[in-house]
């Protein structure tokens, strides 16, 4: 189980009443929102003052926006913040944004004075649907992506769908990619919410996010249960690192989860239909499902991968449909099944 658990609020409008919703968590009335510039502009006055309307104490930060930001020198920045307007223990952290703002905020509530209250306020479809929910977090360090963090389950996760309707299109795109992969490897009606995703943003958030509390309440410390969330990843983050990251995140897990779509249905673990249905989910959100490098290429990258085990790799293969299993599979196997994936 979890060490603490997070209360979620999912409600279109909720920002407006953030303050009372987290007056009722909160051990105190001082907290620091902490966003990047995009979001701050969009959003920051009407969370600051849903807070104060509701008694607190407000200050606030903004970050330059993007992954280049989720450094050793932004979270120096916000720790410096948060000690120079002295917030304590009891105090919270609110972090408003998408992904990189919660990873970054989260590990300064995490490690600020051993740790105060945290409460995530996602703002893209990715943040809602997966990196808000299960308590890491992370910055990057010069040796690669989120190799420095902690597990820091938040208090509170406020999440208002509404806050999507500024979300450009091919970032809310790019969440998709994650939201198929809850449907890949729990929930295959989750596709069907996928034909109007913006639409249904409400439905397909509560669900990935059921899907993701139960997985992380077996193995918050991703050591068993929780590896079956990187569906598609160890390709995936291959062909992010090739491409130097101008592949984004969610084009390359798309593209990850077709390369082993591809290689499992090639092998018998699933039909060739089961594969096929959820390269076509992926194609229809306007998603890339081949990769434009080499599997040479991806291969090298894929043996820094943080799920290597000592004599091969931990991959998540495809059994179904709305079904995957994780398998120590040998080094060997995993350069096959790249390239059989690979090949189209
Ligand atoms: N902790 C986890 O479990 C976990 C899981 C998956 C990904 N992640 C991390 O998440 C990050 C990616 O997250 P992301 O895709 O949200 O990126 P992001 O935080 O950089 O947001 C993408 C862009 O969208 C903008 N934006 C966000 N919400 C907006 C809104 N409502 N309206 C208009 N613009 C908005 C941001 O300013 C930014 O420019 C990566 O660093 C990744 O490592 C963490």
């Amino acid at each position: 189980m979890a060490e603490r658990s997070s209360t979620i609020c999912i409600e279109r409008g909720l920002l407006s009443r953030a303050g009372l919703v987290a007056a009722e968590k909160l051990p105190s009335r001082n907290c620091a929102i902490i966003s990047d510039d995009i979001v701050d502009a969009l959003y920051g006055e009407k969370l600051e003052s849903s807070l104060k309307n509701a008694g607190f104490s407000v200050v606030r930060m903004a970050f330059a926006h993007g992954e280049s930001s989720k450094n050793i020198e932004t979270y120096a920045r916000v720790i410096n913040f948060l000690a120079e307007n002295r917030l304590t223990r009891k105090d919270a952290v609110i972090a408003l944004g998408g992904g990189v703002v919660g990873d970054l905020a989260g590990f300064a509530a995490a490690t600020y004075l051993r740790g105060v209250n945290l409460v995530q306020v996602p703002t893209s479809l990715l943040a809602c649907v997966d990196s808000s929910v299960g308590g890491k977090t992370a910055i990057d360090i010069t040796a690669g992506k989120n190799l420095c963090g902690a597990f820091y389950q938040p208090d509170l996760v406020l999440i208002d769908p509404d806050m999507l309707a500024t979300l450009p299109d091919d970032i809310f795109t790019d969440g998709m990619a994650e939201v198929i992969k809850y449907a890949a490897i729990s929930d295959i009606s989750i596709l069907d919410l996928c034909r109007n995703a913006r639409e249904n943003a409400d439905g397909i958030i509560r669900r990935c996010i059921e899907i993701k509390k139960d997985v992380v309440a077996q193995d918050e410390r991703d050591t068993s249960i929780r590896q079956i969330l990187n569906f598609g990843h160890t390709y995936g983050h291959a062909v992010e690192a090739v491409s130097d990251f101008a592949i984004t995140h969610g084009k390359a897990v798309a593209i990850g989860m077709c390369i082993m779509a591809r290689a499992c249905a090639k092998r018998g673990f699933c039909s060739a239909e089961c594969a096929d249905e959820l390269i076509s989910a992926i194609e229809a959100q306007g998603l890339p499902t081949a990769s434009p490098f080499a599997p040479e290429a991806l291969f090298e990258t894929m043996l820094s991968d943080k799920k290597r085990v000592p004599d091969g790799l931990n991959l998540v293969l495809m059994t179904g449909r709305g079904a995957c299993e994780i398998r120590k599979t040998p080094i060997a196997t995993a350069k096959e099944m790249l390239e059989e994936g690979c090949r189209l």
